[in-house]
């Protein structure tokens, strides 16, 4: 049996998916009810709810499997606390594997929630636990809570330079990707990046208008626009402070890393943008 936790989440819910659909036994750890009902729809065989920062819940989620498909919490004030939690329950459960679904890129300190991360990979490394770190780039998924508005709009609007280079990956690349690495021990103490082709907020409004049929135009959130925005959608101060900082690097550098590795582990290219918008159009409209 397979563990994931934060399984309700955009990308607990595509992990969890493509596990079941690959045969495998999964139970999911979730935080709320809700989030229980959700997970069950998805054809979990156990959900367990519990915080990934209290020791006891994660050690019930974790006794009786024999692997963890660890996905931390988006932007966590606890981000090492969860990772130790974690680390801590696989041990003493003697789990088979712990894969961690990390981001690419934790040694950049002006990324908070990158850089938190890097600490989480360094107690893994020293864990003696048989593991797999997947440093996974942003998720073409993004886009699709703005998906309507941008059409009706004729507007792609993010809050960073609309010609800094992203490596963006199609989360369904990502999660056939997550069940390979969990059938195959052959990756057992390794780290890898799996991040899809690089496209600029530019790039990705031309492709837009050619397969929408309409002009979309990419354009620059102010900041200070986008965190009022955030505020009034009620994301925490940690979360707001994250992406003040964050949002000002993507502007100088990107998020850029190799697809390589992940070309490797599906034995194809992995999805391009156009590929991705054509398909999500196919099913939005
Ligand atoms: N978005 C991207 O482009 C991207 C790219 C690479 C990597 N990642 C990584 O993927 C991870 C998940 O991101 P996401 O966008 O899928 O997140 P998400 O949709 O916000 O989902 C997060 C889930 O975490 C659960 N959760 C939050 N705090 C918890 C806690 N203390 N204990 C237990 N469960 C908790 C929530 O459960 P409830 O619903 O029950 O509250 C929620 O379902 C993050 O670590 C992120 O860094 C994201």
């Amino acid at each position: 049996m397979i563990l994931v936790t934060c399984a309700a989440g955009k990308t607990g819910k595509a992990i969890v998916s493509a596990l079941v659909a690959s045969g495998q036994t999964v139970r999911a750890m979730v935080r709320s009810v809700s989030s229980g009902v959700a997970v069950r729809a998805l054809g979990v065989s156990e959900a367990v709810q519990g915080d990934l920062a209290d020791p006891q819940d994660v050690a019930r989620a974790v006794n009786g499997v024999d692997a963890v498909y660890y996905i931390a919490p988006n932007m966590d004030p606890n981000e090492r606390l969860n990772g130790e939690n974690v680390i801590a329950a696989c041990q003493s459960a003697d789990v088979l594997r712990l894969v961690f679904h990390s981001v690419l890129h934790t040694q950049i300190e002006a990324l908070p929630h990158h850089w938190e991360r890097h600490f989480v990979e360094q107690s893994i490394l020293n864990s003696k636990l048989p593991y797999t770190i997947l440093q996974v780039g942003s998720y073409m998924q993004n886009i699709l809570s703005a998906w309507g508005k941008m059409v009706e709009t004729g507007v792609h609007r993010m809050a960073y330079d609309t010609n800094a280079p992203m490596s963006l990956v199609d989360l369904d690349d990502v999660a056939e990707a997550a069940v390979k690495v969990l059938a195959d021990p052959g990756f057992v103490n390794g780290m890898f990046e799996i991040a899809g082709p690089v496209i600029s907020l530019n790039e990705k409004a031309a492709i837009l208008s050619k397969v929408l049929g309409k002009e979309i135009v990419a354009e620059k959130e102010a900041l200070d626009d986008f965190l009022d925005h955030g505020r009034a959608l009620g994301f925490s101060d940690f979360t707001l402070a994250t992406m003040a900082k964050m949002f000002p690097y993507y502007d100088e550098h990107g998020l850029v890393g190799s697809d390589k590795a992940l070309r490797w582990i599906l034995g194809r290219p992995p999805t391009d943008f156009e590929s991705f918008a054509r398909r999500t159009a196919n099913v939005l409209s």
